[in-house]
C-alpha cells in the first residue's frame, strides 16, 4: 500500500524482516570506518542523533554551519562507500535511473529526537529525499514548506520507506519521539535512519 499525501509518499512495511536486517548489518559496519557522532549545530549545541554518513558525499554540521562535504572532519577521511543494498533503494523508491551520492545514517538513542526542519543544503533540491526506517518505531512530523503550516504525524516503523518528492521535498519535518524498545533488530537497541539523497551538482 501507499499512502499519498501531497507528494509524501509512505510506503509501510516495504522493507521484509530479513532486508531490514541485511541493511542495519551493511551499515553498521560500514560506519566504523567513519563513527557515528554527535555533531554541534551551528548554535553550538550538541545534537542528540548520533550521525556519520556513506557516499561520496556527507552531510555535516559544526560552529561553521552546515554542508555536504567529501571527507569526514572527524577521521579526515572519505565517507565510505554505500553499500549496494543501500544504493539500490534509491532506483527501487524513486524509480530514477540517477544514483544518490549521499546517504546520511541517524542512530536515535536515550530519548534522541530531531527538531523541524526543512534538507535544503542539496544542490538539486527537486531530487527526492529517500527515508528508511529500521528499528524503534518513530513519531514523525511533517508539515509544508512554511515553518508555520500545519502539522501532522504520522509513525514510522521498522521496515517503513518514504519519499519527500515535489511539495514535499521542502516540507518541514523531525521526530517528536522514538517508541524505545519497540523494535529489537537494532543490536544495543534505538532507531536507525537512511536518507537518500543526491546532494551534489548533477553531472
Ligand atoms: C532527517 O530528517 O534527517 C531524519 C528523519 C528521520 O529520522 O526520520
Ligand atoms: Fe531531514
Amino acid at each position: 500500500m501507499t499512502l499519498a499525501l501531497d507528494d509524501f509518499r509512505l510506503h509501510p512495511a516495504a522493507l521484509g524482516p530479513a532486508e531490514q536486517q541485511a541493511l542495519v548489518t551493511a551499515v553498521l559496519a560500514a560506519v566504523t570506518e567513519v563513527p557515528l557522532r554527535h555533531s554541534q549545530t551551528p548554535g553550538g549545541r550538541r545534537m542528540s542523533v548520533a550521525m556519520s554518513n556513506l557516499g561520496p558525499l556527507g552531510w555535516v554540521t559544526d560552529g561553521r554551519g552546515y554542508r555536504y562535504q567529501s571527507t569526514d572532519p572527524l577521521t579526515g577521511r572519505p565517507w565510505p562507500p554505500m553499500p549496494p543494498i543501500v544504493a539500490a533503494l534509491w532506483p527501487r523508491f524513486t524509480g530514477r535511473a540517477d544514483a544518490a551520492d549521499a546517504c546520511l545514517v541517524n542512530l536515535y538513542r536515550d530519548g534522541a529526537k530531531m527538531g523541524l526542519h526543512q534538507d535544503r543544503d542539496e544542490a538539486d533540491l527537486t531530487a527526492p529525499v529517500v527515508s528508511v526506517s529500521l528499528g524503534d518505531t518513530a513519531v514523525f512530523r511533517i508539515g509544508g514548506a512554511s515553518r508555520r503550516d500545519p502539522t501532522r504525524t504520522v509513525r514510522l516503523s521498522s521496515g517503513d520507506v518514504c519519499v519527500l518528492d515535489g511539495a514535499a521535498r521542502l516540507a518541514f519535518h523531525g521526530v517528536d519521539r522514538v517508541l524505545a524498545g519497540s523494535s529489537r533488530l537494532i543490536p544495543g537497541g534505538g532507531r536507525l535512519n537512511l536518507t537518500l539523497r543526491r546532494a551534489g551538482q548533477a553531472p
